[in-house]
């Protein structure tokens, strides 16, 4: 498996991982993501609540990892374990994770060693909930998970499929791969630094009044997503969303509505930026006149006369300064790859990730995505249904391969380009 071009192998060879295992019957998952992860070559320190420890037992864990498993603040020798385990470790994975442990830690209660661990390390944490549909429909563990999302903390979300009592639903834990393909990528490689990207997200609101628009199912996820991942690699990154979801911390965000102000904000940032990538659904008509105040029934049927909006990703073709690399995303139901392909030189870009949506489990406000990137040099690269997450890496790559191939501008062109 690679992750952001490296064998996750070789990413995590002689890595420390601290892994969290709560109380939920997804905990027999997690014994095979203790074997991938020793595999891949990770050192891995199991951390078992009580309760997870009624669900496996703590022998399987120690036995594959090769070291004993911990589960209190009181045992064993280590009188403070909680800050050895956390200030050790590369990474802290909690998987399953269940709503009792997202909401100790989102509101830092750190009540057993597993919550002091988690609160007790500067690594990177990847959270991976499993529960009940209606528990992860919750309110109070999304809100949980937006604030540690917020915070930086990964959380890898959970499919559809059978759970326990045999219901079926939403809450199922990631696979074993994804979640080891996701701690691969939080230790990947930070190839995006020193690199201004600008991403844009979400489906734009074109006003018919004061209270109706017209817009679309983008849900933002795909293009956060690609904000997300190229802020862990390094990037520099200007996320222009017209979503209120959970943005990576060290972002700049800019909220818009429409697409005259996210034409206003892009173009803004692209100026200097090395990285535009236009995730946005972008509304092609609005409104020409939209109405100040509210229409009423009363008025009779409204006639809505619509004109074209800018078209942002060709006007930044136009615009783009030497070297700059342009990103479109083209959503499409039929004939995907022809139809993006006429769009990579309609609109004068690098790359465009053809994106099926129609398709079972892609495009708009599914967790997963499945595209294909074309290169304006001729390449072509299929990603397979993944979480948007990975999907976003997988740009990223193709992003770095445009980057690397580039002719390198003479060394002091950076510093020329931000003093001006
Ligand atoms: N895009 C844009 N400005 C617009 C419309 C689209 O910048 N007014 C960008 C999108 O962000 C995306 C790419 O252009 O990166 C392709 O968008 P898509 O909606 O697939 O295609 P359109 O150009 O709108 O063409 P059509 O709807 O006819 O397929």
């Amino acid at each position: 498996m690679t992750v952001a071009g490296v064998d996750s192998s070789s990413i995590l060879s002689g890595r420390r991982v601290v892994l969290g295992v709560t109380g939920g019957i997804a905990a027999y998952k997690a014994v095979e993501l203790c074997r991938l992860l020793v595999d891949a070559g990770a050192r891995v320190a199991p951390v078992m609540t009580e309760d997870a420890t009624r669900f496996v037992g703590e022998v399987t864990f120690s036995a594959l990892a090769s070291e004993p498993v911990r589960r209190s603040l009181w045992e064993g020798p280590d009188p403070i374990p909680h800050t050895r385990l956390g200030q050790g470790a590369d990474v802290v994975v909690v998987a399953p994770a269940t709503a009792r442990f997202v909401g100790a830690y989102a509101h830092g209660i750190s009540d057993d060693l597993l919550t002091a661990t988690v609160l007790a390390t500067r690594a990177p944490v990847v959270v991976c909930p499993a529960m009940h549909t209606e528990m992860w429909e919750h309110p109070a563990v999304q809100d949980n998970l937006d604030v540690l999302r917020r915070r930086g903390v990964v959380v890898v979300p959970p499919g559809e499929g059978r759970l326990a009592g045999g219901d079926v639903g939403a809450g199922r834990l990631a696979e074993p791969a994804d979640i080891l393909a996701a701690v691969a990528r939080v230790l990947g490689p930070a190839d995006l630094a020193g690199v201004r990207v600008v991403v844009s997200a979400g489906g734009t609101r074109e006003p018919i009044d004061a209270v109706r628009f017209i817009t679309n199912r983008s849900s933002g996820k795909q293009g956060h997503a690609v904000a997300e991942a190229a802020a862990r690699r390094g990037a520099e990154v200007v996320l222009v969303t017209t979503t209120a979801l959970a943005a990576p911390a060290s972002a700049t965000v800019v909220r818009v509505d429409s697409a005259a102000e996210m034409e206003r904000a892009v173009l803004e940032q692209a100026g200097s930026a090395d990285v535009v990538v236009m995730a946005a659904a972008v509304a092609d008509f609005r409104p020409k006149a939209p109405a100040a105040g509210k229409l009423s029934k009363s008025d009779g049927i409204p006639d809505v006369v619509l004109e074209p909006t800018p078209d942002i990703l060709a006007e930044l073709g136009r615009l783009r300064r030497p070297g700059q690399l342009l990103v479109g995303f083209a959503a499409e139901t039929a004939d995907v790859v022809g139809r993006a392909r006429a769009k990579l030189v309609s609109k004068g870009v690098d790359l465009v990730v053809a994106n099926d949506v129609g398709a079972p489990g892609t495009g708009f406000d599914h967790d997963t995505n499945a595209v294909t990137i074309l290169g304006a040099d001729g390449s072509v690269r299929d990603v397979g249904l993944r979480s948007k997450d990975a999907v976003a890496d997988a740009v990223l790559d193709s992003v770095v391969a445009c980057l690397a191939a580039r002719p390198q501008p003479p060394a002091d062109a950076g510093a020329t380009r931000r003093n001006q």
